[in-house]
């Protein structure tokens, strides 16, 4: 089918990731408290398909199904993510047992299987009572994101192998509040840049708070892609550099190197120096998420498109789109940004980098996603995609970037936020009406890749 992969370190781990707002439904299950895309999604017309995420792939109900499918992948890891409304149903104080009891199950059966559960503490599901607060504006919401991360690592840390605190703050801070096109679906602009500053603390926080309950293997799960300039004009330059600090380093560099980059720190809220201290807590592997590289030029006063999202025109660089394979979601194919960013990574932070893991990396692919007459899901397009950017992960091994691991984006389809339905990263294809699971051709692409792996070593 495709060239035989070249060979990976010993040790090297081949993974799977989901959420837990995109794949478990059974939103009123158990004294689950309400989240902020629970209000999200009930605002008519913000869901691209009208679909609800009330049940979902039904991982809740169905954990089993997917862990079993996960394990016959032969796949080492299972990211998963822990829902804080189902913890704390308000945010804080009163512990939900069998919210915590739940994910006992999911990581003991992810154990049973002999997969490692690697889960994230927080994939965007805010309590409502905490954004009724104040949200991510909030310094408080960083403090009670600390007691959380501690009631869930006392709970799982002699099992979890892996521990990811918040999966793309970045996304949160641009879609979440700067723009509005995710919940809770806020538009302050620059006005947001507090909402990086806490969960940044959140971040330090949870770190201490996991380590200090024992766990082990603790690292991010941030977006990063390389930001190209639309031209080599003085302009598009500078626009790239400052787009570049806005959605990479202001995270990287606090975390790996406990400061930010020229110009932010005054801008920030609270006891800044102090909190780089906390924010900068030293990691295990350092997570990256990769889907498409970052192409802008200088604005013209015209607002522009990254995927469906608007960059208003008052933004000091605006998105340049060019021709060629996109994703379902309309990012650029291009898997060589993938082996760039990993050795811009190892450059930039130098003895500061932890091991990096590829967190994130997949697409949907609409239009080859439904079962065909033979009923089969022949899913070409996401093999050729995923093939080539674990081609770039082995490229950046041998240039000298230090990764571990290989995480693809998703098992399962599952409901992917405002696109709804509409857009299927999955492994294994879901009937929404019946919740029946199907390995598409891109799993047994995977299940071989790994057994081959694994008969090399
Ligand atoms: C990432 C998110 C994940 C999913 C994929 C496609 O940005 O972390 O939840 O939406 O994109």
């Amino acid at each position: 089918m495709t060239r035989p992969l070249p060979r990976f370190p010993a040790g090297f781990e081949w993974g799977v990731g989901a959420s837990a707002y995109q794949t478990e439904g059974a939103l009123d299950a158990d004294g689950r408290g309400r989240s902020t895309w629970d209000v999200f999604c009930e605002h008519p017309g913000r869901i691209a398909d009208g679909s609800t995420p009330a049940t979902s792939a039904g991982f809740y109900d169905r954990y089993p199904e997917d862990i079993a499918l996960v394990r016959d992948l032969g796949a080492d890891v299972y990211r998963f993510s822990i829902a804080w409304p189902r913890i704390l149903p308000t945010g804080s104080g009163e512990v939900n047992a069998k919210g915590l009891d739940f994910y006992d199950r999911v990581v003991d059966e992810m154990l049973a299987a002999g997969l490692k559960p690697a889960p994230t503490l927080y994939h965007w599901d805010t309590p409502l009572p905490i954004e009724e607060a104040g949200g991510w504006m909030n310094r408080d919401t960083a403090l009670r994101f600390g007691e959380y991360a501690a009631v869930v690592a006392e709970r799982l840390a002699d099992r979890a192998a892996y521990w990811i605190p918040l999966n793309e703050p970045v996304v949160l801070s641009l879609l979440g509040y700067a723009i509005g096109g995710y919940a809770p679906g806020q538009e302050l602009l620059f006005e947001s840049l507090p909402t990086v500053h806490h969960q940044l603390l959140a971040h330090g926080l949870s770190v201490q708070a996991i380590r200090a309950a024992g766990g082990r293997s603790i690292g991010t799960a941030n977006p990063h892609a390389p930001t190209w300039p639309g031209s080599d004009s003085p302009e598009d330059l500078a626009a790239a550099a400052f787009s570049a600090d806005l959605t990479d380093w202001i995270w990287g560099d606090p975390i790996l190197l406990g400061r930010y980059p020229e110009g932010y720190a005054e801008g920030m809220p609270g006891p800044v120096a102090e909190d780089l201290e906390v924010i900068s807590t030293p990691l295990d592997f350092y997570g990256v998420n990769y889907y498409s590289p970052q192409r802008v030029a200088a604005p013209t006063g015209e607002p522009s498109l990254i995927q469906e999202h608007e960059i208003p025109a008052e933004m000091p660089f605006r998105a340049v789109e060019v021709d060629g394979p996109k994703t379902g979601l309309g990012g650029e194919i291009n898997p060589d940004g993938l082996r760039e960013i990993l050795l811009t990574l190892t450059e930039r932070y130098g003895e500061s980098l932890p091991p990096l893991i590829v967190t994130e990396n997949g697409t949907s692919q609409p239009g080859t996603e439904e079962p065909g007459p033979d009923g089969r899901i022949h899913d070409d397009g996401r093999i050729d995609y995923l093939d080539a950017h674990v081609r770039a992960v082995h490229q950046a091994i041998e240039e000298g970037a230090d990764v571990r691991g290989y995480w693809v984006w998703s098992p399962t389809d599952n409901f992917e936020w405002t696109y709804g339905f509409t857009q299927r990263f999955g492994l294994v294809h879901i009937d929404y009406d019946t919740l029946v699971r199907t390995p598409k051709d891109s799993y047994s692409w995977y299940q071989q890749l790994i057994g081959a792996q694994r008969d090399q070593l």
